[in-house]
């Protein structure tokens, strides 16, 4: 089968690749499909749309597209959609006719859709710049410069490469400069606001193949907008030459690529894509933006998202896994922590706070048990000083933790022109065991597994390029990834339906509620597990006020994770629908024995909730790597399901009547072990919301998938029952005289439509193929297509900038009388603006 798509799509009519959107005249679409049913040119036609393009490098998606009839809302409006209802209608058939109408082509049309979402626009936004003073001209710093032959005229007040006044605060790589390593070979791409190749301290190092501007669809990231700095400031921070322009990038051979995301509003496809852009090549994604940091979102990545970064992480630098590093959130001043961003609290993210040239903590810098390292970046009167869009501009007032992650990133393209081998997974262990403790004084630090110190604030400290890159060059890499999911434990009868209605659960109170998972040896051995890494925790907490709630993890050796700390500002009461947070602090831990979670809320009068359950999926490293799998993510659904006694059913039932619910905003990544080679695991260990074990009562009540109810703009229905009525049929014949009055009685009783889950979401891995496009599709009435940024309830990424103070730039050299164009950053929430102590 793997030809077939591939012929027939040399026969479809495609839009270009490279044509802009235009949401104002068109639906787009993201349609899965099943190539083993019907061709992609039947479904489309069946659906009424023409194919537009691959979904970014994901396998089998197809970004598609039907123009708008006229009253029809557009974007808004998802009844009466003629694209949705086709399908649904398409699907229903499907379903009806099963397994004996093999010949109905409606019905393996239906089966051919896996997955169907309509793309609406969203505006992610940057985490960038802070204040400044004029740093005194320093004797050493000249001299290194010289010695290195480093002419660049601003080098002297890069203090994060060498910090005269506190010289054990800087990211230390002079010395790995001086070992030879300067990211030769390495790409890093800036997913962010464009990056200015034309810059004098840029262009000998753009790497162009790999850059593409996805809010214009253009070939080149041309920074645009008076306020696109962002992106060619963090990359330059990477890759700014060693010659006569400002000063010098990390990894000042290395390359960078620019990928625009972040000047309009774009769609998940877009995003999807930008993440996998140029993923065999480039080694390191930099992402310095996210959702809002105001300290009242709780937000993650969707699923194409989730999807795609997997994709990089499974497939990406030839099997090795992109780099993907965040900024972990200026919303500190805010309260708000990086465990309610589901881009930083992804196990994928390397995230990355901030930390001043004195070794303070910013007062921007988010905290949370996601927070990996910290690496230098604007506070206490001094910001980064890097290159600027234009011709020979530069920029002294960089910052945030927008300015932390590049640095990280350079610190990474050092290590990977050392060691190319490395796997995302060794960048990683690299972070956690060779980070440096600073500002030691902090009450925040506690002692961890294998005698490190871990703060939320720094997580196991700041990064040093010198003893990163030593490590690096003798690290014995690590085996393949494990994972081993819990049950997952209701509490009082807690249930949370796919409405994201609760009922049930244990009241919160005055002292909280506590619950225990045990995990024991044998779970260990059956999940081939041997060393934990990420820690991710679900929770389903129903309360009238989100940001009252505290959420805390003990380990059995009494290591404690603060998940969700009291949010001033979040007043949401849609409590915690099925949310993850993730935890690197127990990283090395012995996981043997109790892991207790407590939820606590402020005790308010006014405001209470309770605990309705929780789960938790450990992963680390595999004991025996023959037995390793690639996990890819499945459509997971929050719902907290009833718990169910396993039925004695016939095997006739354990068919594959399968439903995946739609993804919702609120999903964090969940993955599930792909099908092939899947270990064994014990009932007890599998957690019941992602068991493929569905019993035929479940599925029949399955039926009807629940409209969304926190996000309508982003339908998704999702395909795979298609032979339940077969089922139904077969179990009501076979046991209609013995147990089919109990099963009817057990369907009438679950009222609620829970869906049991499978991995059946899951992408063949080897279907990673690269874009058959061809160049020349191009249809000439769709060259011009232009970007709609009509959307009026699309949702804002927060930058992660924030509190520019004395915003400032220099020219070099300096013009007189300039004045400087003050740093947009509306979107950031600006309520938690302040001076910098
Ligand atoms: C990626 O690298 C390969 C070989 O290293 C090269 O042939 C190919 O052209 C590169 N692709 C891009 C997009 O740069
Ligand atoms: C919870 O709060 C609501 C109002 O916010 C109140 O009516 C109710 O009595 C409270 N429940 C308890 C058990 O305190």
């Amino acid at each position: 089968m793997r030809a077939l798509p591939l012929a027939l799509f040399s026969i479809l009519t495609l839009v270009s690749a490279s044509s802009k959107r235009n949401y104002g005249e068109n639906n787009y679409y993201v349609i899965e499909h099943d190539d083993q049913h019907v061709s992609l040119a039947a479904v489309s036609r069946a659906l009424g749309v023409e194919v537009v393009d691959r979904a970014g490098e994901l396998p089998n998606h197809w970004l598609v597209r039907a123009p708008k009839v006229s009253g029809e809302l557009g974007a808004r409006s998802e009844e009466g959609d003629r694209v949705l209802d086709a399908y649904a209608r398409l699907r229903a058939r499907s379903q009806n006719s099963a397994r004996s109408a093999r010949g109905d082509n409606e019905a393996r049309t239906g089966a051919a859709i896996k997955y169907i979402s309509r793309q609406t626009l969203r505006q992610r936004a940057k985490r960038a710049p802070p204040p400044i003073r004029q740093p005194k001209p320093s004797e050493d710093a000249r001299a290194v410069a010289l010695r290195l032959g480093i002419n660049d005229p601003l080098f002297d007040k890069q203090w994060h490469l060498l910090n005269d006044e506190q010289p054990e605060h800087s990211m230390n790589v002079i010395p790995v400069w001086e070992m030879g390593y300067t990211g030769k070979g390495v790409i890093t791409s800036l997913v962010d606001d464009g990056l200015d190749y034309t810059s004098d301290d840029l262009k000998d190092n753009f790497d162009a193949d790999d850059s593409y501007d996805f809010n214009d669809h253009e070939a080149l990231p041309t920074p645009k907008l008076r306020e696109d700095t962002h992106g060619t400031r963090c990359a330059g921070q990477v890759a700014a030459g060693k010659n006569n322009a400002c000063g010098v990038g990390i990894a000042y051979n290395s390359k960078v690529a620019g990928v625009r995301i972040l000047s309009g509003e774009i769609s998940d496809v877009d995003e999807a894509a930008a993440l996998n852009y140029g993923f065999q090549n480039v080694s390191i994604y930099s992402c310095s933006w996210g959702p809002p940091d105001n300290g009242a979102v709780m937000e993650g990545p969707d699923y194409l998202i989730k999807k795609a970064v997997l994709h990089g992480i499974n497939e990406g630098r030839g099997g090795k896994g992109s780099v993907f590093v965040f900024a972990s959130g200026n919303g500190a001043a805010s309260g708000d922590q990086c465990n309610f961003d589901g881009y930083t609290n992804s196990i994928y993210s390397v995230t990355v706070s901030a930390v001043d040239h004195k070794g303070l903590r910013p007062y921007y810098s988010e905290a949370c048990t996601a927070n990996m390292v910290a690496a230098y970046s604007s506070g206490s009167g001094k910001s980064i000083t890097t290159t600027d869009k234009g011709t020979n501009k530069c920029a002294s007032t960089h910052g945030g933790t927008s300015a932390a992650a590049p640095n990280a990133a350079g610190v990474f393209a050092l290590a990977l022109e050392a060691r190319p081998d490395l796997t995302w997974r060794d960048i990683q262990h690299l972070c956690v065991e060779n980070a440096r403790m600073i500002n030691e004084a902090d009450g925040d630090w506690e002692s961890v597994a294998g005698g490190r110190m871990y703060s939320s604030k720094f997580g196991y400290g700041a990064l040093d390029a010198l003893r990163y890159v030593q490590a690096a060059r003798n690290w014995n890499l690590v085996k393949p990834q494990a994972r081993l999911p819990t049950r997952t434990v209701q509490i009082e009868g807690g249930t949370m339906n796919p409405v994201g209605k609760y009922a049930g659960g244990q009241f919160i109170g005055g002292g909280g509620a506590t619950s225990v998972l045990s995990v024991n040896w044998d779970m260990l051995q059956d999940a081939n597990f041997e060393q934990l890494e990420h820690i991710v925790v679900r929770v389903w907490i129903d309360h009238s006020r989100r940001g009252d709630v505290e959420v805390e993890l003990t380990s059995p050796g009494g290591v404690k994770s603060v998940l969700a700390e009291k949010r001033k500002s979040d007043n949401a009461n849609t409590g915690y629908p099925g949310w993850t947070f993730m935890s690197v602090k127990h990283w090395g831990e012995d996981m043997i024995g109790d892991w207790t979670i407590r939820v606590s809320d402020q005790g308010s009068a006014d405001h209470n909730g309770t605990f309705l359950g929780w789960n938790m999926v450990f992963w680390g490293s595999v004991i025996d790597t023959s037995k390793a799998v690639l996990y890819e993510v499945s459509h997971e659904d929050p719902v907290l399901p009833p718990h169910e006694e396993p039925q004695p059913l016939p095997p006739t039932t354990a068919t594959n009547t399968k439903t995946h619910p739609k993804p919702t905003s609120y999903l964090s990544i969940e993955e599930t072990t792909s099908t092939a080679a899947a270990p064994a695991t014990t009932s007890a260990q599998v957690d019941e919301t992602t068991s493929a074990n569905v019993d035929a009562a479940e599925a029949t009540v399955a039926q009807s998938l629940p409209t969304p109810s926190k996000e309508p703009s982003q339908i998704s229905l999702i395909i795979h029952a298609l032979q339940r009525k077969l089922v139904v049929g077969i179990i009501l014949v076979v046991l209609a005289s013995l147990v089919g009055g109990i099963i009817l009685w057990r369907m009438h009783s679950r009222a609620s439509p829970y869906i049991a889950l499978s991995g059946e979401g899951n992408v063949p891995m080897s279907d990673a193929h690269s874009r058959p496009l061809a160049d020349g599709d191009e249809s000439d009435d769709d060259a011009d297509e232009r970007t709609g940024l009509r959307g009026d309830s699309y949702q804002h990424r927060g930058f992660h900038s924030g509190f520019l103070d004395d915003e400032e730039e220099h020219e070099y050299p300096p013009s007189a009388g300039r004045v400087s164009p003050s740093y947009r950053n509306e979107r950031a929430g600006l309520e938690g603006r302040r001076s910098p102590s």
